[in-house]
């Protein structure tokens, strides 16, 4: 679940926000978890194992059924295979639904509490990522009788379905397939520097088609927030939008600003469900409200205070720290174990959309770097990113190779700022085995992945439908690497 939260905000430098305002501690919810012996690191500079969980459930499974195998996003805790769609499609397919906790998340710790320290962090790489999924493909199948010859099938959500991408890519042979639900293949660190912001541009796209009145008065908002504090009418926009302290006039705490509201504002896009979700939001109908708040609204200010609060729960709010965003980043979305995810950031998956000469959403004169956060991971971790060239050749997900790849299912969602960074369309082919993007309209972030349940969107069914269709067309009729 990534919000588009560029890199700077995950690692904490030019990070957000403050206020004690965290109100939605996520707790794993009650499941059977298992526990699978891995290797601490794969390619030999270091002996030894660690405990890894997951969760199964082997209920619908007939013999040589396929394993559909949820890969753990960067939570503080790993989804229940339970609380997943795959269970729903292992009945329909006779297969085995499983979920994997991704090394350093969660309890899956290869150094128990010392995980976090920079020295034991340089096993967190993809390829350790990636192989622990394939040793745990070929355990399950070793272990649960019947499974000796399943077909693997990979499904995840958003940094979730990057890794599934980059699994299918990488180890054909053992992962069959992939549903890559919210897939950010796209708009990392560029080596000339340049801008690939994908995710802004379709972000601002999504909200003028939904309503152009409502959207300029959002950007209206921004302008009297910038207007008042410029003319030194801070106070003004302390009250109104409950800062805990006055903002001084000066571009570097308007462009904080900015990025607090900005992000909150846009993140309601993606977190549109149909279903309050503890972690992620605790309303429904996040895009429609703010769209209709802003309509009617006749205090500019009030649109910002109105969108952030849609994240929060206590009443009343407490005030709105802006000088520590990381605190509010983290109660928009306390699912994400931000630490880790902080790291891998700097190393494999710098996700830099908004950050590369691009202009905010919203507030469209504040310019973003994101040179800031190269030297934020040089000084934290001693690193420096991958830039975007080598991610897509080491892994195997470049637009062209994408372009040729076979059973790959990218499911993109019309109200998530993501879609703007996974791909928009494969070429057309006679090949059936050949990718697809699927795009579903009033679908949020990666909603195809949660279980079922009475009051889903009917465009989400129908999407779960299709793609439970084009694997068994794909498990028919598809042979080989
Ligand atoms: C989230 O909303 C649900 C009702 O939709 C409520 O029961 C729950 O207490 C809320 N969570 C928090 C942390 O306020
Ligand atoms: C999933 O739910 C079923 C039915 O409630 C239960 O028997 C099973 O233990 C659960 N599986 C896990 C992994 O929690
Ligand atoms: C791992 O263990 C083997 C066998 O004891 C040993 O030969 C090897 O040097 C060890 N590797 C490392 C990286 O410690
Ligand atoms: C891109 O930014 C890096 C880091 O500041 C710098 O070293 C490099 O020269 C820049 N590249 C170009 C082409 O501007
Ligand atoms: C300051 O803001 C308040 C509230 O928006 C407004 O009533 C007042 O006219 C403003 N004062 C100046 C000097 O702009
Ligand atoms: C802007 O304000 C911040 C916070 O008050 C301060 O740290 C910084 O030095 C100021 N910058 C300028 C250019 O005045
Ligand atoms: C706001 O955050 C700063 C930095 O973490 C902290 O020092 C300060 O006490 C916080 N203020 C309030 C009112 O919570
Ligand atoms: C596309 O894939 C086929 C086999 O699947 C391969 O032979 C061909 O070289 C690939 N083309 C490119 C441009 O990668």
């Amino acid at each position: 679940m990534k919000i588009q939260l560029s890199m700077s905000l995950a690692i904490g430098a030019t990070i957000l926000l403050a206020a004690s305002t965290s109100s939605q501690v996520p707790i794993s919810p009650p499941c059977d978890y298992k526990w699978f012996e891995q290797s601490i690191d794969h390619f030999g500079t270091r002996n030894g194992t660690f405990q890894q969980r997951f969760s199964i459930s082997t209920q619908y499974f007939k013999p040589g059924g396929p394993i559909l195998y949820f890969v753990g996003e960067e939570t503080t805790f790993l989804d229940c295979v339970n609380d997943t769609v795959l269970p729903s499609f292992a009945e329909q397919l006779g297969g085995i639904a499983v979920s994997l906790e991704h090394r350093y998340f969660g309890e899956s710790l290869p150094f128990g509490s010392r995980s976090q320290e920079v020295n034991n962090l340089r096993l967190l790489t993809l390829e350790n990522v990636m192989a622990d999924g394939v040793r745990f493909a070929e355990w399950l199948r070793e272990s649960v009788p019947g499974a000796e010859k399943s077909r693997v099938i990979l499904a995840s959500g958003s940094y979730g379905a990057f890794l599934a991408t980059a699994m299918r890519q990488s180890h054909p042979s053992t992962f069959f397939a992939a549903i890559s639900s919210a897939a950010p293949v796209r708009g990392f660190i560029r080596a000339d520097n340049t801008s690939n912001g994908h995710n802004p541009d379709y972000t601002l796209q999504q909200f003028f088609a939904a309503s152009f009145e409502a959207t300029m008065n959002i950007r209206n908002a921004f302008a009297s927030m910038h207007d008042e504090i410029r003319s030194g009418n801070a106070s003004a926009v302390r009250e109104a939008l409950n800062l805990c302290t006055t903002p001084t006039a000066n571009e570097s705490v308007l462009a904080t600003i900015d990025n607090i509201y900005d992000t909150a504002i846009s993140v309601l896009l993606e977190f549109d469900y149909a279903h309050t979700r503890p972690g992620r939001i605790n309303v429904t109908n996040s895009f429609g409200r703010i769209i209709d708040f802003s309509l009617k609204s006749h205090e500019p200010l009030g649109i910002l205070k109105y969108g952030l609060g849609l994240y929060f729960t206590e009443n009343p709010l407490p005030c709105v720290n802006w000088t520590d965003t990381a605190t509010i980043f983290k109660g928009i979305t306390p699912v994400i174990q931000r630490e880790t995810f902080g790291y891998i950031g700097c190393t494999y998956h710098p996700n830099a959309v908004g950050t590369m000469g691009h202009a905010r959403i919203f507030a469209q004169n504040a310019i973003l770097s994101y040179l800031p956060s190269l030297e934020a991971c040089k000084k934290k971790y001693n690193v420096t990113p991958a830039r975007e060239d080598e991610i897509w050749s080491r892994f195997k997900i470049s637009p062209a190779h994408l372009a040729n790849s076979t059973r790959i299912i990218f499911s993109n969602a019309e109200h998530d700022p993501i879609s703007g960074q996974a791909p928009q369309a494969m070429p057309l082919s006679d090949d059936v085995c050949r990718s697809r993007v699927l795009w579903t309209s009033g679908m949020a972030h990666r909603e195809d992945l949660f279980k079922p349940e009475a009051g889903d969107k009917v465009e989400v069914e129908k999407t779960r439908r299709k793609e439970v269709e084009i694997l068994k067309s794909w498990l028919a009729l598809c042979a080989g690497d």
